[in-house]
């Protein structure tokens, strides 16, 4: 398939890009950062909020499916509403042209900050968090995605032009490098953030290696029968980024969870992604436990 990845230079791009490209795609990627050469993958230097540009980018690619990741992708990086902006504009701009360009399937980045934790006064319903469990973001960041889930709703409804549009909640990316000890997204590194419990309960301890999470947007472009128009997937680890059980660890830091934590004893995450495995198949193959090269005990 023609595929087309924006964002491709980041983080969760490479990845994407490396596993569509190993599965034989014929890979574009677009981002305003010139992408490292890897064979096969045509790499575009464009800045998407660019009407013009955009629409010209997808004339000369005629992408078959779109994964979309390009955007700001750290809370509070840039002021709330650029990022609110920047986000949703890139969203529509980009879903839309796929649907209009005759994609088959376009795939968006959302983020589990839908839910609005971090604040002390959260409350979550239920744990794991899942799909079905009601967004309430606390940041623009997060509103931001929860704009890009409904515009991805709102898409498949106006369009109807065939192309299935989804979206793909990953936890905290984790790119191989980072697994030997580069920095990751917020500055520190995994083994820093086993050893201070504090670093990950902002994120109630949730990850995902990038390769996993990219296996999971390249299913979802290869296949776009399995799924339907609107839906949302967690790409979330099955197993916490802790040493410690949740049910202890998550009431520590969010006051009020104990009873809806009680369940996650063990290495269980706070979210789930089985609606992945049981509609995609898909499950996530890598835990911390086997990736990490510095040694970090959970014996205890
Ligand atoms: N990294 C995470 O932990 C995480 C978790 C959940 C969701 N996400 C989402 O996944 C996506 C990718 O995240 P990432 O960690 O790879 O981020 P990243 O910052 O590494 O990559 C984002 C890329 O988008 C590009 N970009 C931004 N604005 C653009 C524009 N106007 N035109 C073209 N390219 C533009 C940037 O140059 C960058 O290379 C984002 O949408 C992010 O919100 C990331």
């Amino acid at each position: 398939m023609r595929i087309l990845v924006t964002g491709g230079s980041g983080r969760l791009g490479r990845s994407v890009v490396a596993a569509l490209a190993a599965r034989s795609h014929d890979v574009s990627s677009a981002d305003l950062a010139h992408a490292a050469s890897e064979d096969g993958v045509r790499s575009h230097t464009v800045d998407l909020l660019d009407e013009t540009a955009r629409d010209d980018l997808f004339a000369q690619v005629r992408p078959e499916g779109v994964v979309h990741l390009a955007g700001v992708a750290v809370p509070f990086a840039r002021p709330d509403t650029e990022i609110l902006d920047i986000n949703t504009r890139l969203a529509w701009g980009v879903l839309s042209a796929a649907a209009r360009h005759g994609a088959r399937a376009a795939v968006a980045a959302s983020s589990p900050t839908v839910f609005g934790y971090g604040t002390p006064a959260w409350r979550p319903r239920y744990l794991p968090l899942d799909e079905s469990h009601p967004p309430a973001p606390r940041h623009s960041y997060g509103l931001s995605k929860v704009i890009i889930e409904e515009t991805a709703r709102t898409l498949a409804r106006a369009e109807a032009s065939g192309c299935t549009l989804a979206c793909v909640r990953p936890g905290y990316v984790i790119a191989p490098e980072e697994w030997a000890g580069a920095t990751t997204q917020q500055g520190h590194t995994v083994a820093e953030r086993l050893r201070d419990p504090e670093l990950s309960a902002v994120a109630l301890f949730n990850y995902i290696d990038a390769r996993d999470a990219a296996e999971l947007f390249a299913l979802l472009v290869e296949r776009p029968e399995l799924a339907r128009s609107g839906d949302v997937y967690h790409a979330i680890a099955e197993d916490a980024l802790a040493l410690e059980p949740l049910a202890e660890l998550l009431p520590r830091f969010h006051p009020g969870t104990a009873e809806a934590a009680a369940g996650l004893t063990g290495r269980r995450a706070a979210f789930s992604s089985a609606l992945a495995a049981e509609r995609l198949g898909w499950r996530p193959q890598r835990t911390w436990r086997d990736e990490l090269v510095e040694a970090v005990s959970d014996d205890g």
